[in-house]
């Protein structure tokens, strides 16, 4: 080492120290004020760690993929049990992937435009999206009251000769019954394709969601069970998707080459591609195979997950221990509220908590949710609710089984509350102490 980079080595030691020590003063938590302190539904949960690591990327200025990337992304594969993950800059991107791959003309089984992917209509919006985005047309079945997942007693009714594919989401954690969809998936040679992007860590018979299905999708916003900021992930054991999946996020190009690839590329002979087509011997990094987009994920984001990866256990433990402790002190209250339901077989990393007010209540939503939002207790609606009813979707080619009644009710009487990892007892009890309040004035 010669002494600038000697300088320089201690200079970063001496700056991370710093941002450290940083950490504690400016960000450490600070003391719960009821009444005045927001009891957020949700928010990053991080420690030094997480500066520390974002700063060293920055030091790098490593801006795009790199090694940090990379081993984010084997640490996911890892958590999952699966071949492959690959991270992208959003989970709204990691679902637009999987839809796109499902139509590579390189797939053998690929979806053509106007074949049908049956999908809840109670959701978030950009799991339906892409289906619409790729040409196929929504199949929207109708959700449970209570675990507001899609209701597989529907999926018969919603098969055509043209279904291909099941897009389903485990809704605020809570798994889908995923043995009944796997077994009708197979039945009538269908795709599954999970949105998990509510739900990493929750398990279905001591199995991770995500693993079930042909792809997986993970979101890690901000709200999520671990965070990069913006950032997500696709996950599948196939490789052949693997690879159209990785096509597509790196501009539609055919190469895998990365930044440790040598300058002949990981091949080896990458001036030397014979292309039907193109000008031969061809640079194989400039053959694009697929109608591709950018949405790769950067070095400093993959940083700052690979800290969270670290505390994924713990953060799910607390989300589980948070749900039980609120669910427990609403149970009072079922004459007014529709508390969740899941499945025996089903182990929830709950998202958050969902309630709907009962038909019959002396109350409405909007007066409960504005209650607790006085009191500085966020809510949230269960995300768009009946789709279909959404203005940029109104018009969209798709088809409906029934009526959609429970995706009805979820657009007019639900809300939920958080479980995130940041809530403490205090935090707890005074959420519980507001539901108390509220319906001690009824
Ligand atoms: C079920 C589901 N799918 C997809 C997404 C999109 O993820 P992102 O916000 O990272 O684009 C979300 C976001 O909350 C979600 O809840």
């Amino acid at each position: 080492m010669t002494s600038g980079q000697e300088r320089g080595s201690d200079l970063r030691r001496r700056i991370l120290e710093q941002v450290a020590e940083y950490y504690r003063l400016a960000h450490a938590e600070r003391a719960f004020v009821p009444g005045e302190s927001r009891v957020h539904y949700a928010a990053r949960v991080y420690d030094e760690e997480e500066l520390v690591r974002g700063v060293d990327a920055i030091l790098d200025f490593w801006l795009t993929v790199g090694p940090r990337t990379d081993a984010f992304e084997q640490g996911l594969a890892r958590y999952l049990g699966l071949r492959e993950t690959l991270a992208v800059n959003s989970g709204s991107s990691a679902n637009l992937l999987t839809m796109s791959a499902l139509r590579s003309p390189r797939l053998e089984r690929r979806l053509e435009p106007g074949d049908e992917v049956i999908t809840a209509a109670m959701g978030f919006p950009t799991t339906t999206a892409p289906i619409v985005q790729n040409k196929l047309v929504p199949v929207f079945i109708d959700c449970e009251l209570g675990t507001y997942n899609l209701d597989p007693e529907q999926l018969c009714r919603a098969l055509s000769d043209r279904t291909r594919a099941i897009f389903l989401a485990h809704m605020l954690g809570n798994p889908v019954d995923i043995e009944s969809v796997m077994s009708f998936a197979r039945e009538h040679d269908l795709y599954v394709i999970e949105d998990t992007c509510q739900a990493l860590g929750s398990t279905y018979d001591g199995q991770l969601l995500g693993t079930f299905g042909d792809m997986a999708t993970l979101s890690f916003y901000p709200s999520h069970h671990l965070t990069t900021g913006e950032g997500g992930a696709v996950a599948t054991n196939d490789a052949r998707l693997g690879q159209i999946v990785a096509s597509l996020r790196d501009w539609g190009r055919d190469c895998r080459c990365t930044h440790t690839s040598p300058a002949a590329g990981a091949c080896g002979r990458r001036f030397d591609w014979e292309i039907p087509g193109l000008n031969e011997p061809y640079d194989h990094r400039y053959l694009y195979v697929e109608i591709g987009y950018n949405m790769k994920m950067t070095d400093v984001q993959a940083a700052i997950g690979l800290a969270q990866l670290q505390k994924l256990p713990a953060f799910v433990e607390a989300r589980k221990r948070n749900f039980r402790q609120l669910y427990e002190g609403l149970r009072p209250y079922k004459e007014f509220l529709i508390l969740p339901k899941w499945s025996e077989r089903a182990d929830p990393a709950w998202f958050a908590l969902p309630l709907t007010v009962t038909q019959g209540a002396p109350f409405s939503r909007r007066d409960l949710i504005t209650f607790l939002e006085n009191r500085n207790i966020e809510t949230r609606l269960l995300l768009a609710g009946n789709l279909i009813r959404q203005p940029g979707y109104r018009e969209i080619e798709h088809r409906t089984v029934g009526e959609l009644p429970n995706a009805d009710r979820v657009l007019r009487s639900s809300f939920f509350v958080g479980v995130y990892p940041g809530l403490d007892e205090a935090r707890k009890d005074y959420m519980l102490q507001a539901f108390e309040d509220f319906f001690g004035s009824l």
